[in-house]
């Protein structure tokens, strides 16, 4: 086409064709929300998806572009980075044994991502979520604002799954809240949980409750363990797809996400999970609802934890 007729689209790259950034992809092309870069260190596994992808575009009836490749080059200008890339969890792998696989893989990533798309917001999924998202946020340089990572949505979004299907109601009359880091001392918040407004501690007895709020801190392992060979994708490449359509769209949602804490919930120099308020340029504003004593204690405990894995990456990384 005539490069005078031509206008620039809205540019998602993915870095890491696996499970989840091969299904983010299908879901960010099927909603036409921008093209999508899909990069991947095996080679030809990001073109063959790309290829696959695209041979489904007039079947879909969508005209957003995908393009394989294993060039960061290819990834120029992008609004927004996602990295997916990284080690999955199986059986007895738990998010923090990841820890060292992921972090030289992550800094990476970041680093060449960022030379060619030094505008675009990185929104981070590799685990453990937490401490690759303050990683990426070291490896870029940016603004703390323009790195979150994904990992609220996804916790929440199973708690409402749950709840709806305790209750026999619609999960879309279900809004409901976690916080803290993506691992097993993540804080489902059931004070916030409602069904249409009405607080689910009118709806469900405490025992039931604690059951729900269990599984979601194993929602991820459940699967896992029934997968065998993997980690979810499904729910993960929604939560993030999510966030990638309120950061294009700047649509200013509430949402949680792994979010740079200066000061918020009387924590300081980490990322962890909180309600944020999303746009154009990543968080726009940390919300910080009111917590029990016991809440914020759990939240204490939760960041204590992410802390230390923090510096023990930093400190493996030679970053310190
Ligand atoms: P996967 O194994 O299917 O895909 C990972 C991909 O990363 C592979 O295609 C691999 O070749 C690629 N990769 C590895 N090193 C790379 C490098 N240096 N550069 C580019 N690509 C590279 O794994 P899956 O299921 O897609 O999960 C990806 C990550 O996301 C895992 O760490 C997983 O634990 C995490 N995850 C996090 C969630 C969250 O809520 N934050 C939810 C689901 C998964
Ligand atoms: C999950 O929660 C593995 O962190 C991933 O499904």
């Amino acid at each position: 086409m005539n490069d005078f007729l031509s206008c620039q689209s809205l540019r998602v790259s993915i870095i890491g064709a696996g499970n989840v950034g091969r299904t983010l992809a299908q879901r960010i092309v099927e909603k036409n929300l921008a093209d999508v870069v899909l990069l991947d260190i095996v080679e030809g596994l990001p073109q063959g998806i790309a290829l696959d992808l695209m041979a489904a575009q007039s079947l879909e009836l969508h005209d957003s572009q995908v393009t394989g490749t294993n060039n960061y080059e290819e990834t120029a200008d992008s609004d927004v980075v996602v990295i997916t890339a990284g080690r999955a969890r199986t059986p007895g792998l738990s998010r923090d044994d990841l820890r060292q696989i992921n972090a030289k893989i992550v800094v990476n990533t970041a680093k060449e991502a960022i030379k060619y798309s030094p505008n675009a917001v990185f929104l981070v999924i590799t685990n453990p979520l937490d401490v690759m998202t303050y990683l990426v946020w070291k490896a870029t340089g940016l603004p703390s604002h323009q790195v979150m990572g994904m990992a609220g949505v996804l916790d929440s979004s199973r708690l409402q799954s749950f709840i709806a299907m305790e209750l026999g109601i619609c999960t879309a009359n279900i809004t409901a809240l976690v916080l803290g880091g993506h691992g097993d001392l993540m804080l489902p918040l059931p004070r916030y949980c409602t069904v249409n407004g009405v607080p689910i501690t009118e709806l469900l007895d405490r025992t039931t409750i604690n059951r729900l709020v269990e599984r979601t801190r194993n929602g991820g392992g459940e699967v896992v363990k029934l997968l065998q060979t993997g980690g979810a994708y499904y729910a993960p490449a929604s939560s993030a797809c999510l966030m990638v359509e309120t950061i294009l769209r700047d649509q200013s949602r509430l949402l949680p996400a792994a979010a740079y804490l200066s000061g918020e919930y009387g924590l300081t120099d980490l990322y962890l999970g909180v309600p944020c308020l999303l746009g154009c340029r990543g968080v726009k504003q940390i919300i910080e609802v009111t917590l029990t004593e016991q809440e914020k204690e759990a939240l204490l405990i939760s960041a204590d934890s992410v802390r230390k894995n923090v510096s023990l990456a930093l400190e493996n990384l030679g970053m310190v």
